[in-house]
This record gives C-alpha cells, structure tokens and sequence, in this order.
C-alpha cells in the first residue's frame, strides 16, 4: 500500500471580482426576493468579471499569489491544471493561455472538466503527475466565469452563480506530515442532463436557433441536483476520511462545495462534522463551481480559521454528475 502523503500544498491564491451583485439586484427585474434567495440559498450576493477578465486572467491573478506564497516561480511548475466549466475557447485550453500568462514555460498546460468537482479532481490528478515523477510542483486552479453560462432571464439559476478563481500549488514531499492523506473521485454519466448547456457546444453548435432557444445557458432539474448532491457527499466524506485512517471527529475543518447553504448544512450533519467546523461562503460568492472550494480555502485562511498542521476534508459536487472529497493536512 502507499505511503501518504506523498504531496502537500505549499501555497494557496485566490482572484475574487469587484462587482458585487446583491439579491436586491435581482428584484428589480426578476420574479424574486432577497427573502427567497437566503432562505433558499444561503446567498446574499456574488460577484461578477468585468467584461475583459477571463477565466484565464482571473486565474493569473490566483496563480501568481499561490505561486509567490509557495516560494516559488512559474518555471518551477511541472504542469499546470485548470478545472473549469467555462473555459475561455472550445480551443485551445484555458490552461494554455493561463500558462502564457505567468510565463510558466517548463509546464504541460491542459484544462480539467469537472464542474463543481473539478477542483478535486484537479488534486487527485496532479497528486498522481507528481507520484509518477512527471513533475515536482504542480499549479492546480479551479477558475469560472459563469455569468457567461447563465441565463439572467431564468430566476430558478440566474441567482445561483458567480465568477471568481483560486488556485494552490501541490508539490512534492510531506514536510511535517503535511500533504494530501486521500482522495475519492467518482461520476455518474447517466444523469448529465439534469444539469447541462444543451446548445453551444458541438453536439448542438452556435447557431441562431440555440440563441434564440437560450439553449447555449445552463439547466439544471434543481430539486433533483438537490437530492443526489447531498447523497454523494455524503458518500466522497465518509470515504476520504476512511481512506485517510482517521475518525470524522478529528476533522477540524470541512470545506464543501458552496452550491446551497441547506446542501451544505444537510452534508455536514450526515458526516457527522459540526457547524463551528464548516467554512461557508456561499452568502458573499454564491456558486462559482470548480472555484468554490479554493476560494472557500483562502477565506478561512484569511480569517485565521485555517491553521497549518489542522485536518481538512474537502467535498464537492457537481455537473456529470460528479463527485470527490480530499483529507489533507494542511
Ligand atoms: O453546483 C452544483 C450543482 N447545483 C446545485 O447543487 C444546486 C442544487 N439545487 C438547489 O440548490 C435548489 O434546488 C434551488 C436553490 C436551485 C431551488 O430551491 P428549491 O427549494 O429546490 O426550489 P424549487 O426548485 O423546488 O422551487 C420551489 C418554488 C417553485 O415555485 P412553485 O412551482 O412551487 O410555485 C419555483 O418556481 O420556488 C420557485 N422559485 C423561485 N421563487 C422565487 C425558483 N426560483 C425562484 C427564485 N425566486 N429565484
């Protein structure tokens, strides 16, 4: 059996947009209250990119800090992932553009498509570049612009989702016993459509009709999403922290996908981890998918909740479906 760990993060960055859009943005011109949307939710606002960043700029600016925390530079990297939903172009990746960006010229750039998980499985797939000697530091970024993916006329998904990106950088070795202790990753085909961009890509390319369709924005079967995302955090949560040989009770912090503040709470309370140890987000950047989980990271770090030596069990959900969770000491 392997060791672990065998990776630890050795920087952590974020980008978050200057433009906050609050719920009372949305009564004005939506069927909604800022009622709804928090007792709903849990969301009280999010932001969005300004129409020039992009995913890969928003990146950048996560990519940089990560990389500067770390005590490193990008010729350092080995390999550079970005997990997004909204890439920049179909071609070539976003992970190509973010590399020429910050000049990260020794790395294999390529994008990762997850959705919400995307982070996660980000970690386990830079863990194995790094296990199987392809490289010593890898950047792992986890980078949306959803606004461009989300219809502002539908009320049922118009309030969920934000832009923003974070990133951390895994690299080799365990110093202190800190590092990446389990991963799980899983994903169910079948149940794609209750959450997808129907239009827009080649199944369904560009066209006048998918405009006017709106079928190039994202739909999801809400209750539905509801349901199974719960379920499956539950089962990423219970089989990180087995694989990690550790109990739930010594898990100091959880930090889950921040989709909805009710998936949230119903996740913490079935793996038994309690609220005091749960970071939440969702109220300042509503959903930002394969971001949600780095820029949940940094502001738990910023606010001094995050400490170095402490158990973090990472679980996410999303689009696929997808699924995973990681144990890591931080
Ligand atoms: O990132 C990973 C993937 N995404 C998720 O994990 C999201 C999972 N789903 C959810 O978070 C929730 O299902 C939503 C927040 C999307 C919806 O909440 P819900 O409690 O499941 O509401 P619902 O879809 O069952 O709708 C209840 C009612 C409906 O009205 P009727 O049919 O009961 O008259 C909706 O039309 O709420 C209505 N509704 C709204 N009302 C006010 C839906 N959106 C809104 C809105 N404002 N923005």
């Amino acid at each position: 059996m392997i060791q672990r760990p065998l990776a630890h993060v050795a920087g952590l960055g974020v980008f978050v947009p200057e433009q906050v859009v609050t719920n009372r943005d949305f009564e004005a011109r939506l069927e909604t209250s800022d009622q709804w949307i928090v007792e709903r939710t849990g969301i009280r606002e999010r932001r969005y990119a300004a129409p020039g960043e992009t995913v890969a700029t928003m990146a950048q600016g996560a990519a940089n800090q990560a990389l500067d925390r770390a005590g490193l530079t990008a010729k350092d990297l080995g390999a550079l992932i970005v997990a997004t939903a909204t890439p920049d172009r179909i071609v070539p990746s976003t992970g190509c553009y973010l590399q020429a960006l910050i000049g990260a010229h020794r790395a294999a750039a390529f994008d990762l498509s997850a959705a919400c998980s995307g982070f996660i499985y980000g970690l386990t797939v830079a863990e194995g570049l790094i296990v199987s000697g392809q490289a010593r530091h890898v950047l792992v970024v986890g980078g949306e612009k959803l606004t461009c993916i989300t219809d502002r006329e539908d009320r049922s998904t118009a309030i969920l989702f934000g832009d923003g990106a974070g990133a951390v950088v895994l690299s080799a070795g365990a110093p202190e016993g800190r590092g990446l202790l389990s991963s799980f990753i899983k994903s169910d085909g079948r149940l794609a459509d209750l959450l997808y961009v129907p239009g827009g890509g080649t199944a369904d390319p560009i066209s006048a009709r998918v405009v006017e369709q709106r079928s190039h924005f994202m739909k999801m079967a809400g209750r539905e999403v509801f349901k199974h995302a719960v379920l499956t955090m539950v089962e990423a949560c219970d089989e990180a922290v087995r694989r990690a040989g550790v109990r739930p009770e010594e898990i100091d912090l959880l930090i889950p996908h921040q989709a909805n503040i009710r998936i949230i709470d119903a996740t913490a309370k079935h793996a038994a981890i309690p609220p005091e140890k749960v970071v939440v987000t969702v109220d300042r950047y509503g959903n930002t998918s394969a971001a949600s989980i780095p820029m949940a990271l940094a502001h738990a770090e910023a606010t001094g909740r995050l400490k170095r030596g402490m158990l973090v069990l990472l679980v996410a959900f999303g689009a696929g479906f997808t699924w995973g969770a990681s144990v890591i000491r931080w």
